[in-house]
């Protein structure tokens, strides 16, 4: 039978209670994938996967995370950095507090979930990395200086540790989603909501699990072994 070859592999998920995370989490145990996520306050259960409270801009939480993860599950195969948020408003109204949440959580969140884990997919020559971009990352979007600058940040990460770690067999990929249904994206108001989806080829917003399936692909050891430092977009040719 062909699969993706992630059967019993351990993969971390962050910000897995909604969303993109909870659709990543659902899908790969539907792969047979071992799955532990983290979510930062309430977490609806997502059952058989090991899900831990923790704040991603925490660093000594995330090493309690990898270390938990390891001892319940095994050696870490996978990381899906997705926690992210958004506090958007027009630069000359953007005060330092939400510049630094999104950098916080966005992009040193990211740091705090590889850390532990990288020098470990290193020695045992193994491991795929997914990191969440956006198309505001890409192309820039009004209102959103700073997640922007946090989400372009993360290609610059994914590309730099691509070439980093391709010498110890790890791959490290990010995705790029356009607008997708999730309480993310609930918040912009109905008409700008009519002017993007306007904007969109595939004239509608994506659904999480079409991103599930993309990041699927690039943790998959078979599907995706020879891609390492790319962005794959899930957009619905949303230009960018
Ligand atoms: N929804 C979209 O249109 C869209 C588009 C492009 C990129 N993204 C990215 O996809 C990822 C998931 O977004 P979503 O739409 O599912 O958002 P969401 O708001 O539904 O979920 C965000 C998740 O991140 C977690 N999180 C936030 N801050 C955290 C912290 N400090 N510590 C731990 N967990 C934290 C939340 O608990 C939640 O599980 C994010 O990185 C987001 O930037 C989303």
């Amino acid at each position: 039978m062909t699969s993706l070859g992630l059967e019993d592999k351990v993969v971390l998920v962050t910000g897995g209670n909604r969303g993109i995370g909870a659709a990543i989490v659902s899908l790969l145990q539907e792969l047979g994938t071992q799955v532990a996520y983290t979510y930062r306050s309430s977490s609806e259960d997502q059952h058989g996967a090991l899900a831990i409270q923790a704040d991603v801009t925490d660093k000594a939480a995330m090493e309690a995370v990898a270390e938990k993860v390891e001892q319940k599950l095994g050696p870490i195969y996978g990381i899906v950095a997705n926690a992210g948020i958004t506090r958007d408003n027009f630069f000359p109204k953007l005060a330092i507090e939400d510049w630094d949440a999104v950098i916080d959580t966005n992009l040193k969140g990211v740091y705090n979930t590889l850390m532990p884990v990288i020098p470990k997919m290193y020695e045992r020559e193994e491991g795929s990395v997914v990191c969440i971009s956006s198309i505001s990352g890409e192309r820039g979007n009004l209102g959103q200086t700073n997640y922007a600058a946090s989400k372009a940040a993360v290609i610059g990460l994914t590309k730099s540790l691509a070439r980093e770690a391709a010498r110890y067999g790890v791959r490290v990929n990010a995705v790029s989603p356009g607008f997708i249904e999730t309480d993310m994206v609930k918040s912009v108001p109905d008409k700008v909501k009519e002017r993007i989806v306007s904007e969109i080829p595939l004239r509608r917003f994506g659904k999480p699990e079409e991103v599930a399936w993309a990041i699927a692909f690039l943790l998959s050891p078979i599907a995706s072994s020879y891609v390492t430092g790319e962005v794959l977009r899930v957009n619905g040719a949303h230009h960018t």
